[in-house]
């Protein structure tokens, strides 16, 4: 059987980092690319240790020619296959908006926004030649409606939804897919010092691993979701009450849920 390569973004810690365990475990090839070295060579360790295929690269998924080279150093290993692209690498800022300095918001758009751009731009050519490629995108469950003290990070990730939409449409004809997946607070570095009435209200309650089961099985897609050509995976049981929720209920209500929720 050809080995299946996955190139994963923010791969050192985190959901990247159970996820490049996860996948490897399924057999897949794994490229794990961060600006965090020696996460990354302690994950290469763990991979090999366990028979797994690994190869690493220093990415800031900010600077679009790295991004460029890693693919192209990536496309040598794997025989050209680009057989999942995942934009996962992303920080996260809370508090209240004037509070957060403008630097760092528009650091915070550089990696979430600019960095998923990066990545599917410069992938396009490698997916386009594998065929059955996945695009899987970080989007989160603050994209169902704006998140008060995660306001910069939750407007980040509605640019994830709209890109993942659009492009899923776009790239159809390519043969390939753009899928999102959607968690509430997963317990990370993310999310470690991070106090706001939502994660009071909601509490952390996902762990890193039941996100990249999520993933591997979105991407191993199921023959409803082919059926319904679904492009939104929501992680969690909480994040699935929410976003049906949100689906029907008038917009006056979501957003009186949403204020409760943030305690404001
Ligand atoms: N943790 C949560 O509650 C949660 C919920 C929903 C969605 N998400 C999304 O999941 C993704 C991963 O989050 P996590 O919780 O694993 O975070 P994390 O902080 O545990 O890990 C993020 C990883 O991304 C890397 N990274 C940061 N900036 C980078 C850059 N410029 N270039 C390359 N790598 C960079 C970090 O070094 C780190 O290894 C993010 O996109 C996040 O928005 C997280």
């Amino acid at each position: 059987m050809t080995t299946r390569w996955v190139f994963i973004t923010g791969a050192a810690a985190g959901i990247g980092r159970q996820t490049a365990l996860t996948f490897a475990r399924r057999g897949y090839a794994i490229g794990a690319y961060d600006i965090d070295d020696a996460g990354l060579a302690t994950l290469a360790t763990e991979i090999e240790a366990a028979g797994g295929q690994i190869v690493t690269g220093h990415l800031d998924v900010t600077d679009s020619d790295e991004f460029g080279r890693r693919l192209d150093e990536f496309a040598g290993h794997s025989g050209g296959r680009l057989d999942v692209l995942l934009n996962n690498a992303g920080i996260l800022l809370a508090g209240a908006f004037e509070d957060i300095s403008l630097a760092a918001q528009q650091r915070q758009i550089d990696i979430n926004v600019k960095g998923v751009t990066n990545g599917c731009h410069r992938a396009f050519r490698h997916l386009k030649n594998t065929p059955g490629s996945v695009v899987v995108n970080m989007a989160s469950a603050s994209a169902i409606y704006g998140q008060a003290e995660l306001a910069s990070y939750s407007a980040t990730k509605f640019y994830v939804r709209g890109l993942t939409e659009a492009l899923d449409i776009e790239w159809g004809a390519h043969g390939i897919r753009v899928i999102a997946m959607w968690p509430l607070f997963v317990q990370t570095a993310m999310t470690e010092n991070v106090s706001t009435g939502t994660t009071d209200s909601l509490g952390i309650r996902l762990g890193p691993q039941d996100v990249a089961d999520a993933i591997v099985a979105a991407v191993e897609e199921t023959r409803i979701d082919k059926l319904i050509h679904r492009v939104h995976y929501a992680v969690g049981t909480q994040t699935k009450a929410m976003s049906v929720g949100s689906r029907f209920s008038p917009a006056w209500l979501t957003r009186l849920v949403n204020k409760r929720l943030a305690h404001s």
